[in-house]
């Protein structure tokens, strides 16, 4: 692991449910750091959600149109922080692209975590299923289908006990050379 650089944005990724929006939303209430949310920013860009998008032109249109966005921010964006979708950095070769000029943390939580956050937050995922029972199994695989590229980052931060406010902490000290830049 590495400290984060100056001048460098932080990507903050890992599985839908650990909580990047909710930590992003709450880095922007504390600091004056630019933060965007990268599914907020597709919706706007695309005048329709990243769940629509999928269900209306599948995954791969999906990932073509957040790794262009991903590209566009980090090029002509001037983002302190982006929280990340949960599978947005999964291509190796858009992963090694982006660490060069990125530090890329990853959230993480257990399984039952995930769940019990998914349940909570209101998001429509089509990747997840509709059902609880259905949405457990789908994080399930997916975090194992995952595990790997969610370790081929910058920092780790277990959430799993953490309260966001506690996790934006955390953060901090990995922004924090880059926020004195
Ligand atoms: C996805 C995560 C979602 C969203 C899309 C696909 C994924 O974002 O980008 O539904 O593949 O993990 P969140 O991680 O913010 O839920």
């Amino acid at each position: 692991m590495k400290m984060a650089e100056r001048g460098q944005p932080v990507l903050l990724w890992g599985m839908m449910g650990a909580g990047k929006s909710a930590v992003a939303r709450e880095l922007q209430s504390r600091t004056s750091l630019r933060v965007v949310d990268l599914d907020e920013f597709i919706q706007t860009e695309q005048s329709q959600s990243p769940s629509d998008i999928i269900t209306a032109h599948g995954l791969a249109v999906f990932r073509e149109i957040e790794a262009a966005a991903i590209r566009k921010l980090l090029t002509v964006g001037r983002v302190d922080v982006l929280s990340l979708g949960g599978g947005s950095l999964l291509d190796p070769t858009l992963r090694t692209e982006v660490r060069r000029s990125a530090t890329v943390c990853s959230l993480h939580a257990d399984v039952a975590i995930l769940h019990a956050r998914v349940q909570g937050d209101g998001v429509n995922r089509p990747l997840l299923g509709t059902s609880a029972e259905e949405q457990k199994i789908r994080l399930a695989q997916l975090v194992d289908e995952r595990r790997d590229a969610y370790l081929d980052v910058d920092f780790v931060i277990d959430t799993s006990e953490l309260a966001i406010d506690e996790v934006v902490t955390s953060l901090l000290r990995i922004v924090e050379i880059r926020e004195a830049a």
